[in-house]
């Protein structure tokens, strides 16, 4: 069997595609069948002259989502999309079932789309989306791997809260067990770092996020490495390597996915070089301050100035050391100034806003205990954590990337439900 994404390599032979019909049209003599098998898009012509008159009334009645297998001769055209048609010899119908099939080729709108989700991924434009989630999925494995880190599984059930206690989904496991569903692999990424050096997690993570935004959702997959004796500097080079290299795996990879998406790759291509720019928290207002938003130091930014801050630069901006006051227990003190800890955000260009966090956590053990107290978390819950530095502590840092953050700003959608097969909203649970 010949996939469609090969078929260049068959010009001039007999072959053989399992396909579905997306569309047909027709001109007396011929029709024009527009087919998807999974690895692409393309034409598939039946000549009257060319076949029995069997198989050429078998094509007429055709009906989109039909499944077929075609035998035909594979034929080299410019004109075609993608360069290559299928000229039909054989048309052998597997399905005949469609005759319902509700995603019509005329414009639907997102509810009607996202509620016939299972069908919809069938189509070009998610077709492209996923695809290019699999290249990133892909060139993350790889990049970490190259580096020397190795892939550690942190658990969906935990005992407690890694990320603030105002958006964590809370589930009953028996009588009185409580549990949380994660926030974030992080805290068992730091035990993975002590025992194997260099560790990432890669899952779904669970947040209760009950406002309706074009850049959260219920549940989102997070991509978070772990690095014994690397330090905030260590951290902030690692997440600029790897976000490059990610985008470079894409462009390399995706041409033809980020064409149907009309992506405008002359954007994306700088953060394909690297050499992020880096800004302090406090520059960062500055910044802010020349686009007339005075936000007084020591208050967070909201999503409009994410999306200034973004668009000041050509590529993704690495803004560190924010004001402690808001920012998670765990984060290692500036010592150059106590009012700030040793993180930073990366924040994409374009309007994407924040697509890492990350910083050094605290290894003392007697400034952790007592942050995770001011914090009012409960003691009980991180003893194991607190483990982690009463043996062998050293300096380590980490940090998490959303998957579909980056997806969105790659593909240059404008919605995070796009960017995952399944989308988990406050509106959406179904299919
Ligand atoms: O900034 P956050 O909350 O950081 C952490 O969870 C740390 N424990 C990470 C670490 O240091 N290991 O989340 C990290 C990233 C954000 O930058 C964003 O890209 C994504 O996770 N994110 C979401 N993506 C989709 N929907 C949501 N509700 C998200 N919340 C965070
Ligand atoms: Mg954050």
């Amino acid at each position: 069997m010949t996939l469609i994404r090969d078929l260049k390599q068959h010009a001039d032979q007999t072959v053989t595609l399992q396909v579905w019909l997306t569309g047909i049209r027709s001109s007396g003599k011929i029709h024009f069948l527009q087919i998807r098998d999974g690895s692409g898009f393309m034409q598939a012509t039946v000549f009257k002259g060319d076949v029995s008159e069997e198989v050429f009334q078998t094509a007429k009645r055709l009906q989109q989502e039909e499944s077929l297998i075609l035998t035909g001769l594979a034929r080299l055209d410019d004109r075609a999309p993608g360069g290559v048609e299928l000229s039909v010899r054989e048309i052998q119908v597997v399905a005949d079932n469609a005759a319902d099939y509700p995603l019509t080729p005329k414009e639907h709108g997102i509810d009607f789309l996202l509620e016939h989700r299972h069908l919809w991924l069938r189509h070009k434009r998610p077709w492209a989306i996923i695809r290019v989630r699999d290249a990133v999925q892909t060139a993350i494995n790889n990049f970490f791997h190259q580096e020397g880190f190795i892939r550690f599984d942190a658990p969906f059930f935990t005992p407690n809260a890694a990320e603030g206690t105002t958006n964590l989904f809370e589930i009953n496991l028996f009588d009185e067990d409580k549990a949380y569903l994660s926030q974030s692999g992080q805290l068992y990424g730091e035990a993975g770092a002590l025992a194997f050096g260099k560790v990432y997690t890669f899952g779904p993570t669970f947040r209760a996020e009950k406002s309706k935004t074009r850049r959260h959702l219920l549940e989102f997959w997070m991509i978070e490495p772990e690095v014994a004796y690397a330090d905030h500097q260590d951290n902030m080079a690692l997440q600029e390597r790897m976000v490059s290299s990610v985008v470079s795996h894409v462009l390399n990879h995706c041409q033809e996915e980020l064409k149907i998406l009309e992506r405008d790759l002359e954007k994306l291509k700088p953060a394909s070089e690297g050499n992020f720019p880096r800004i302090t928290y406090t520059e960062a207002l500055e910044i802010l301050k020349t686009y007339g938003r005075d936000i007084p130091w020591g208050e967070d930014f909201g999503a409009p100035d994410e999306t200034l801050l973004g668009n000041h630069f050509d590529r993704p901006v690495i803004i560190e050391k924010y004001p402690t006051a808001f920012k998670a227990f765990y984060m290692q003190p500036d010592p150059e100034n106590p009012d700030t800890v040793l993180c930073d955000d990366m924040i994409a260009p374009e309007g994407y806003g924040e697509i890492i966090g990350g910083s050094q956590r605290i290894h003392d053990f007697e400034l952790l205990k007592s942050r995770i107290e001011d914090h009012g978390l409960p003691l009980e819950a991180f003893e194991w954590y607190l483990d982690l530095r009463r043996y062998g502590s050293v300096p380590h840092s980490g940090f998490g990337l959303g998957l579909e953050r980056l997806v969105s700003w790659i593909t240059g959608i404008d919605h995070l439900r796009e960017a995952i097969p399944f989308p988990r909203m406050l509106t959406r649970m179904y299919p």
